[in-house]
């Protein structure tokens, strides 16, 4: 059976004997969404920069019982994509692609330098797009594959201090829509997961401001920020079955922030 192939006797949802590889799983969002995943019954292939910063991500979803393969892979470098997609591969064919990898740089925009604009755009717009791409490879001949992105908030709203974040994030959720146009036909396809505000090594440095907090979750309508479990259920949607007739969508998953409350968030200290 094929990825996009419906059965009657099992759960849309069931990513059993699906094999679904996942960029930047050494910690955050992304160890959470293939922990996600292989609680759906998914093998995986994870990936992070240093093989051994995957030694604890490999050990705990190695406990739902299915196949993991630990891969380097970093995404600024196209022969680093090119041979862990290659590997990957090589371990089976390739369901689904889960694009987590990135980074942000968060500055006034008069001190962003030519390197931070670098460093934001090459991994969270280029490596996003040449990761699909290399995916993308082994999933058109077989016409089955789910696709999924990853922007943010600042994907459609701007916010002070983070324009290359914003300008990838936006390029992300216009690549998507591009991507699900020219792939939909192979039957294949590509949706971003936009999460709202959630703690992690990424933006850690702000949850240490307890005014801050207090302020970012009085504009959450559901007057908390995510947790990673809030995921869950969104990247099991989007890489299964369930989905099969979902393609170019940019999800929100923000607690309903994006409702209106986003430009009343007050600057990050
Ligand atoms: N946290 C949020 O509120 C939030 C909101 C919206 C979107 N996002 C996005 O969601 C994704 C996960 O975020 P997070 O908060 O979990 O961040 P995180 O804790 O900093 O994790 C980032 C992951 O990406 C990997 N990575 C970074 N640069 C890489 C590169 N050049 N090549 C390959 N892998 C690389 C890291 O692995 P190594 O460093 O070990 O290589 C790590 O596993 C990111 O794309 C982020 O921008 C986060």
């Amino acid at each position: 059976m094929t990825a996009s192939t419906p059965s009657a006797s099992r759960s849309p949802f069931d990513l059993t004997g699906r094999r679904a590889l996942v960029t930047g799983v050494s910690r955050g969002l992304g160890l959470q969404m293939a922990r996600a995943l292989a609680r759906a019954g998914a093998d995986l292939v994870i990936t992070a920069r240093k093989l051994e910063s995957l030694d604890e991500s490999r050990r705990d979803l190695e406990s739902f019982g299915h196949d993991v393969l630990p891969v380097a892979l970093d995404v600024r470098v196209e022969d680093s994509i090119r041979t862990a997609v290659e590997a990957a591969a090589a371990a089976g064919p390739l369901d689904v692609l889960v694009a987590n990898a990135g980074c942000n740089v968060r500055k006034p925009s008069l001190e962003i330098t030519w390197d931070d604009w670098n460093t934001v755009l090459d991994t969270n717009l280029r490596g996003t797009f040449f990761t699909v791409q290399a995916a993308a490879r082994h999933m058109l001949p077989r016409r089955s594959g789910r696709i999924v992105t990853i922007g943010s908030l600042t994907s459609v709203f701007g916010y002070a201090g983070l324009a290359p974040y914003c300008a990838s994030r936006g390029g992300v959720k216009q690549m998507t829509m591009s991507l699900a146009d020219e792939f939909g036909p192979h039957g294949i396809t590509v949706n971003c997961i936009a999460p709202g505000w959630f703690r992690t090594a990424q933006n850690d440095v702000l949850y240490r401001d307890e005014e801050w907090v207090r302020s970012l979750t009085e504009r959450i309508p559901l007057r908390r920020p995510g947790r990673a479990d809030d995921l869950d259920g969104i990247v099991v949607f989007l890489a299964s079955d369930a989905s099969a007739y979902v393609t170019g969508q940019t999800l929100l998953v923000d607690g309903g922030m994006s409702t209106g409350s986003v430009r009343a968030l007050p600057q990050a200290r």
